[in-house]
């Protein structure tokens, strides 16, 4: 589908982004501009009238009143890897990217916290508090381009949810330009701090809807150099669930417990030509990773061999860098994979663990009854019940199968978006999730701090779109 034209830039307009952050960083050349108007999955697309990439927080802030002043929106890019289509720009507005917040300023030894622009990538991260003895509590296979203003604005979850909870928890303050131009910072780190509204909470999870966030706080966690990861086939769901927990109650350096299925395992292999995991093919796939200070191998050699036959099928155990990498890369691969085959229409929910089996047995009858040509490959986040469906062959039928299975996880008390959050893709959605007392409490924040809708329109919630340029929420269905 092409996207409604680009809404021109105000000459007065564009020499304050000029004045605010330089010659260099206000792009409007188109064929520049459009490296930034389509997301990761090749599925969501926008038009932005320019580019801007302020270096620090002043020239957010002076982004943010030139526009607020003008009431031009603005949408906000990090590492534009977000699954949800927020990340693309809408309605011709400026795209502010925040590729150049990259301040990292040292690690705090003795508090265990650092202080990081929203730029800054989860690699580089890191890389960083690595080297001073630390690592981050928060881990997923974009960690290369993801960026943790991103992952605050999104609360990414990942692969280490089990042991150190979302990104929402990993952060003690934040600093964010609103949509009037004002700075709220709170960076002090206190762990312990019952003042009032916990303003970084507030803005983990809001998807850029109520501030751009520029620098972050973050909470580290101990840095543990052993490791042993598994890799353990399951006849299906219920011995997924029955391995799981013998994994849980049994290993306290337990971090990660990821899933897949043998038709997600086949696509990855077509895909990277990894080698077969096991002689025999199984239908179901545990990832296993602990990790200590101490070599946790023996644990959980241990505590595979108390699963009864029939629930562990088959299992392998790496110890070193690169066999642990390439049982990490069976699970990491899919998203790549799926992407290799076609445009997805991804989803992201969650259930309760004793209605995970029900929908996983229910979804590929809902799926083909709304999109009768759709390959379906699921996997995810065991332990929180969250599983990543990712339907190929159906973006002509992404409405009617979105539709379906979002219905159908609201009817398990689910979530409609376990980890990447709702995004342009699901706010028409939200009700299934949020009740209508809470949707209007989001509303009445999001007014108070934005009253003209500026910041991401229509993401999270669905501010109707200006009637001139209402083609371009077509773009979204
Ligand atoms: P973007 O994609 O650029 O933006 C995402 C949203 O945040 C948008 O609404 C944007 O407007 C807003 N935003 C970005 N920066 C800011 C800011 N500074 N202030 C305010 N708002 C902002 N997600 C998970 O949760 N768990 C996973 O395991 C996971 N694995 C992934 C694996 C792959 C291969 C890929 C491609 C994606 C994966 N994701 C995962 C999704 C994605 O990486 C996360 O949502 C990530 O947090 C997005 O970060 P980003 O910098 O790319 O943000
Ligand atoms: C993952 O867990 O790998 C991701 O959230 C990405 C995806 O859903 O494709
Ligand atoms: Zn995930």
């Amino acid at each position: 589908m092409t996207a409604p034209a680009a809404t021109a830039l105000e000459p007065g307009l564009a020499a304050e982004l000029r004045a605010a952050v330089g010659e260099a960083h206000l792009l409007t050349d188109p064929s520049i501009v459009a490296s930034y108007e389509t997301d990761w999955t090749g599925r969501f697309h926008g038009r932005a009238s320019c580019v801007v990439r302020p270096g620090d927080t002043a020239a957010v802030a002076a982004v943010m009143t030139a526009a607020a002043r003008a009431k031009v929106t603005v949408c906000v890019q990090g590492g534009n890897t977000g699954l949800v289509g927020g990340s693309v720009p809408v309605d011709g507005a400026v795209l502010l990217s925040t590729a150049r917040l990259t301040s990292l300023e040292p690690v705090e030894v003795a508090a265990g916290q650092v202080t990081a622009g929203a730029g800054v990538t989860l690699a580089a991260l890191q890389r960083h508090v690595r080297a001073a003895g630390y690592d981050f509590g928060v881990d997923f296979a974009a960690r290369d381009s993801a960026t943790l203003g991103g992952m605050a604005a999104t609360n990414a979850g990942g692969e280490r949810v089990l042991r150190y909870g979302t990104t929402r928890a990993q952060i003690l303050g934040i600093e964010a330009v609103l949509a009037d131009g004002s700075v709220v910072s709170r960076l002090a780190g206190l762990p312990k701090d019952n003042t009032g509204y916990d303003v970084a909470s507030l803005l983990a999870g809001s998807e850029g809807t109520l501030g751009i966030i520029t620098r972050l706080r973050l909470r580290l966690v101990p840095l543990l150099t052993e490791r042993a990861v598994a890799l353990v086939a399951v006849d299906g769901i219920a011995g997924a669930l029955t391995l799981l927990q013998t994994a849980r109650n049994r290993l306290p350096t337990l971090e990660a417990a990821e899933l897949f299925l043998a038709d997600g395992l086949a696509l990855v292999r077509e895909k990277t030509g990894l080698a077969a995991p096991f002689t025999a093919e199984h239908p179901a796939y545990l990832v296993l990773e602990c990790a200590s200070r101490t070599d946790p191998t023996d644990d959980l050699l241990a505590a595979l061999d108390a699963c009864d036959a029939d629930v562990l099928l088959d299992a392998t155990v790496a110890t070193d860098t690169r066999g642990r990498h390439t049982l990490w890369a069976y699970r990491e691969s899919h998203t790549e994979a799926i992407n290799a085959a076609g445009v997805p229409v991804k989803l992201d929910v969650a259930v309760p663990l004793t209605a995970l089996g029900e929908l996983v047995a229910a979804l590929p009858a809902t799926i083909a009854a709304a999109a009768p040509q759709a390959r379906m490959i699921l996997f995810g986040h065991i332990n929180e019940g969250n599983l990543h469906v990712n339907i190929l062959n159906a973006t002509d039928r992404a409405e009617a199968v979105t539709d379906a299975v979002l219905h159908l996880v609201a009817a398990h008390r689910g979530s409609i978006s376990a980890e990447h959050g709702v995004g342009r893709a699901k706010s028409r959605l939200l009700h299934l999730s949020r009740s209508p007392q809470e949707i209007a409490m989001m509303r009445a924040i999001r007014h108070g701090l934005d009253p003209d809708a500026l910041l991401n329109p229509r993401v999270l919630l669905d501010d109707p779109p200006p009637a001139e340029h209402s083609p371009a929420a077509a773009n979204f269905a």
